[in-house]
């Protein structure tokens, strides 16, 4: 992106901001100790159940000095029920600092004010820019968003190298003439227009500047590294007892299991209760013509992967025939079950039924 385009975001960011904004209370106030408390409470906290919390901290706590001749466990109170309780800690803390060390002024520079326990780059250029016009931009998650749009960058926001990406960019978008204004309305503008998910881009004023609205990628971005979607599988093991020997098969596919051995599986698309497996297609068809014979109502695992949750149902199975699908698999003796790869999960149940496999 060039200046004069720069420019031109600029412009259209805060004529969208002065029609669109909320009021919101901190907005309509100059005073730092406000707008760092307000900043503290929306960092891990939406603006509609910290609006209530916002309120009621200022009027116990007017100022920096009231918070700093406060006791802790007071400030506490005030924050109850809004978790990250370090936070409210560090509020107090550095109310203390603030008293003892700058007369109880608020410091009005960027590096005394990044000094303050609790306060990162984030709230130490919301906090300079909003009650100083000092021209430190800010990028919050609201932010990332805006700027790998606009530019349609992959690279992942949750990354040392993204983060310094789009920092550097939004600090070349920064109005230095109204940086306070620049932050509230590009801020703004992520939560109210450039949303995460379904935004309107049809009625978006900066659509034509948006170089993922002319590619489509406007819904895949921002690329996040790490979270990775979580998701469910149900998976229903059977423990297949025919005399002294058992079935496994070996997995394929590409999964982190790949080329591990586990019991045969039936994998459902959500969670079943035994008698619904006994109706089921697959259940059908790996019995058929076998009398069985079922051990309780199985053992049921919770198995917690990086991006995967597997909920499993384990059944101990008696038979005393096998028919043609069972032959398909590999059987074993039950004794030399040890001697195969097989996933932490099945090996858990294992171990369970015999203490000594
Ligand atoms: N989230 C973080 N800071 C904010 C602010 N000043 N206004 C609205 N939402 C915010």
């Amino acid at each position: 992106m060039h200046e004069n385009q720069h420019h031109k975001i600029r412009t259209i960011l805060i004529d969208w901001y002065n029609i669109n904004k909320r009021e919101l209370p901190w907005r309509q106030t100059a005073d730092p100790y406000k707008i760092w408390v307000s900043e503290i409470i929306l960092q891990q906290t939406r603006v509609n159940q910290g609006f209530d919390y916002y309120l009621r901290f200022v009027e116990r706590f007017p100022d920096i000095k009231s918070l700093a001749e406060s006791d802790e466990q007071e400030v506490l109170k005030y924050w109850q029920g809004l978790g990250y309780y370090s936070r409210a800690r560090n509020l107090h803390k550095a109310a203390r600092i603030i008293q003892n060390n700058f007369n109880g002024v608020f410091p009005s520079n960027y590096d005394d004010i990044i000094s303050l326990p609790g306060i990162g780059e984030y709230t130490a250029s919301a906090v300079s820019s909003f009650a100083f016009n000092l021209p430190y931009a800010t990028v919050d998650g609201n932010i990332f968003r805006v700027l790998s749009r606009l530019t349609s960058k992959d690279i992942p926001i949750d990354t040392t190298v993204g983060k310094r990406f789009f920092r550097e960019i939004a600090q070349q978008l920064l109005d230095k003439k109204a940086p306070g204004l620049h932050n509230q309305a590009i801020m703004e503008f992520g939560a109210l227009q450039c949303t995460p998910k379904s935004p309107n881009c049809s009625e978006c004023p900066l659509s034509l500047y948006c170089e993922a609205y002319k590619l489509n990628l406007v819904e895949l971005l921002p690329i996040k590294q790490g979270k990775t979607k979580v998701s469910n599988r149900y998976f229903n093991y059977l423990f297949i007892k025919n005399g002294d020997s058992t079935y496994l098969q070996k997995r394929t596919g590409k999964d982190i299991w790949k080329n591990l051995y586990e019991l045969p599986l039936i994998e459902t698309k959500e969670a079943v209760e035994l008698e619904n497996l006994l109706k089921s297609k697959e259940f059908v068809r790996m019995f058929d013509g076998v009398e069985i014979n079922i051990d309780g109502n199985g053992t049921k695992k919770k198995h917690i992967l990086s991006h995967r949750i597997i909920y499993a149902s384990f059944y101990t199975i008696n038979i005393n025939a096998e028919n043609e699908y069972l032959a398909n698999f590999l059987k074993i003796p039950i004794s030399e079950l040890k001697s195969y790869p097989i996933s932490r999960l099945t090996e858990i149940f294992l171990e369970e039924k015999f203490t000594n496999v």
